[in-house]
């Protein structure tokens, strides 16, 4: 064991205290030692490490163990260089310790993030920003004054009209402009459905009152939004066709996730999407279909909006939060005819949630074919990334088996029974921010748990992907033979 106290208070004005310990060569002790003081938050963001030369001459080290290991932890993130400043603390590298759970007790974000693989968001990097600025401009030439007075709460009309032509090819809507309402995502047409007024800015009114069947795994925030508006949710359990709507009884709306289960992945059955239909329309209900990532599917059939079945009793609501960006806060409602009335009601009497301006834009992306340009490229690269997400894990883990990888941003693996929480603790401490399949279990279901970890697979950049998955990798519960 080598110790050493690297007194540089000179330069920097601290110490540094490093025990190169443990099994190995001096250069992976080294290496150890240097992640735990990061880690530990013994060194800070920014802080300032001895050159080469001065750390080596005091551990007894080579100077180029030091200058490996000080490179290897650049390429980890942990530490940056840059000439004239030396080696720093990377800013991004916070102590572990200060990971923190939020509201669940089984949900953990690392705040130490290196690789963000939770669901969620879109490729950032992808967004189409020049064809974004190309279809603003031309909507701003092209606008007419009345466009920068208060809006229409229906909505821009170039955007019903673009969107109805759009939904119809592309997902296979059958509606028209007028039975569409523009909103600033899902989140907002729940309020909008369920609350009334929208959370603020509306006018009152509330098309649909629970109790309202989900599915038993679905995002917690969305079921938080519903009760806060005192809406009671009723999960259906899912097998592997989907959500069980034979167990639907007196409920008066049903919101499913029918072209890609979220979070588990599958498709809903053609016969249990046929069923629903069939119940909505016994029991006068209404089916929400939630088609959050609708255009995102690579191996199997397009699935089609469950909305075809039956204009009439489904709802569809979609929104650009996946396929451009949640920054843009743009959705639609696809309504039966008997709802559009009252969320108009809802929204009020001018618009008061979705720019008009963005409207405008949007409008004329889809118009313009930078829309549909822009869905496929993100496709193939999400594909791509699908496809090294299972290779790595066939190569690195075959003893875990992943699922829902036919279509969307993001993946299940499946874990033994009881090894979720730890997984998720040991992918934190290898600054792998994920989610447990638990964080999006219905409190109130009956349905046994299933083990797994929900892996966003859109959210790092291009360049950052291939080393999120090594880590991810690594951070794997070993399987049988590889823990003997
Ligand atoms: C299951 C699910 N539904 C809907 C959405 C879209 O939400 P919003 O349009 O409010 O951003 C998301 C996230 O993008 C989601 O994960």
């Amino acid at each position: 064991m080598v110790e050493s106290w690297v007194n540089y208070a000179e330069r920097i004005g601290s110490d540094l205290h490093l025990e190169l310990s443990g099994p190995g060569s001096k250069r992976a002790a080294l290496i150890r030692a240097l992640r735990e003081a990061v880690h530990s938050g013994r060194l800070a963001p920014g802080t300032r490490l001895p050159p080469y030369r001065s750390l080596a001459a005091d551990l007894g080290v080579a100077r180029n163990t030091v200058a490996d290991a000080y490179a290897e932890l650049v390429a980890e993130g942990w530490l940056t260089a840059r000439q004239g400043s030396g080696t720093r603390v990377a800013e991004r590298s916070r102590p572990l310790h200060a990971a923190v759970r939020t509201r669940r007790p089984a949900t953990y974000r690392a705040r130490a993030t290196r690789h963000d693989l939770r669901q969620g968001t879109p490729d950032a990097s992808g967004f189409p920003r020049s064809a974004w600025l190309a279809s603003y401009r031309r909507a701003l030439h092209q606008a007419p004054n009345e466009v920068f007075g208060p809006g229409d709460p229906a909505g821009r009309p170039e955007l019903r009209a673009a969107l109805a032509a759009y939904l119809a090819r592309a997902r296979g809507v059958r509606t028209q402009p007028d039975r569409i309402v523009i909103c600033s995502g899902f989140a907002h047409a729940l309020r909008l459905l369920f609350g009334g007024g929208g959370g603020g800015g509306g006018g009152g009114g509330q098309p649909l009152r629970g109790p309202l069947a989900v599915e038993a795994y679905g995002l917690p925030f969305h079921r938080e939004l519903l009760a806060a508006e005192g809406v009671r949710t009723v999960p259906l359990p899912l097998d592997e066709h989907g959500a069980r709507v034979d167990r639907l009884t007196r409920e008066r709306a049903v919101l499913l996730t029918p072209a890609h289960q979220f979070p588990t992945g599958g498709p809903l059955h053609a016969e249990r999407r046929a069923a629903v239909v069939d119940w909505a329309r016994a029991r006068g209900a209404v089916v929400l279909e939630d088609d959050y990532d609708g255009e995102f599917r690579y191996d199997r059939k397009p699935v089609g909006a469950l909305q075809s079945l039956d204009p009439e009793r489904v709802i569809l609501i979609g929104s650009v939060s996946k396929s451009l960006s949640p920054a843009v806060r743009l959705g639609w409602m696809v309504l039966p005819e008997r709802y559009v009335g009252d969320v108009l009601a809802a929204k009020g009497e001018r618009e008061a949630w979705a720019s008009v301006l963005d409207q405008l834009a949007l409008a004329d992306l889809i118009v313009s074919g930078s829309y549909d340009r822009h869905v496929r490229q993100m496709r193939q690269r999400y594909r791509r990334r699908r496809d090294l997400l299972v290779a790595a894990l066939a190569e690195h883990a075959p003893h875990i088996e992943v699922t829902g990888v036919a279509a969307g941003l993001h993946a299940v693996l499946r874990l033994p029974p009881g090894t979720e929480r730890s997984a998720v603790k040991a992918a934190i401490w290898q600054g792998v921010a994920l989610d447990g399949l638990a964080e999006f279990r219905h409190p109130d279901t009956d349905m046994p748990a299933h083990d797994g970890l929900v892996v966003g697979y859109a959210t790092p950049s291009e360049h950052a992907y291939a080393a999120a998955l090594e880590t991810l990798c690594g951070a794997l519960p070993p399987g049988e033979t590889q823990a003997s």
